[in-house]
């Protein structure tokens, strides 16, 4: 069996503060205003209930989920499917969609198609982290936590195989065969 090593990459505290900031900035930026927060799952689940307590907004909660990993892979498949859609109408709505990582941009380029025809007000993207190294599609996020390099990362909702999503800081992983 394959030995997965796991290395301390991104710690709880700074990940905390980061939240904080981010959470503190979309409500400078949405004041007077409602948003609507959509969390991409499943990744995004533990990331959005700590922003959302930093939100100083009339706030919506909804999730989408989408998948494009097949099987024990650390890269995507490039084909995105819709596994469960928002329960939420969006016309006139500030979107925010919320992101555990934006790795190639397939993904979020397909929700933004998916959703603006729905006729939000505003579409935005929140991520965790941005792997900008790794970029296809044309996806700029508006509000990110952290860049990082071209590392696969597990914890604090990432996860290799549908594990590692309940450890409460970022680490590193390295499978060896
Ligand atoms: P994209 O469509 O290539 O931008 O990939 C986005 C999705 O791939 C993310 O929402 C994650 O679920 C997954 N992903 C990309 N990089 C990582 C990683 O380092 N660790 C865990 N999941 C990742
Ligand atoms: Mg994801």
């Amino acid at each position: 069996m394959a030995e997965h090593i796991l290395e301390p990459f991104i710690g709880k505290d700074i990940i905390s503060e980061k939240v904080k900031e981010l959470g503190e900035r979309i409500s400078k930026d949405f004041k007077g205003e409602k948003v609507l927060l959509v969390g991409v799952l499943k990744g995004a689940w533990m990331f959005l209930s700590d922003l959302a307590k930093s939100i100083d907004l009339e706030t919506e909660i909804s999730f989408i989920s989408v998948s494009s990993y097949v099987g024990e892979k650390t890269t995507t498949s490039g084909v995105v499917r819709l596994m469960c859609d928002i329960d939420r109408p969006l016309e006139g709505k500030n979107l925010i969609l919320v992101e555990d990582i934006v790795d190639t941009g397939l993904t979020l380029n397909y929700l933004k198609k998916l959703l603006s025809v729905r006729k939000p007000k505003t579409i935005s993207i929140c991520t965790l982290l941005d792997k900008p190294s790794r970029r296809v599609a044309h996806i700029n996020p508006d509000y990110c936590a952290f860049e990082i390099p071209d590392e696969f990362v597990v914890g604090y909702g990432l996860d290799f195989n549908n594990m590692y999503r309940n450890l409460p800081e970022i680490y590193k992983l390295t499978i060896k065969k």
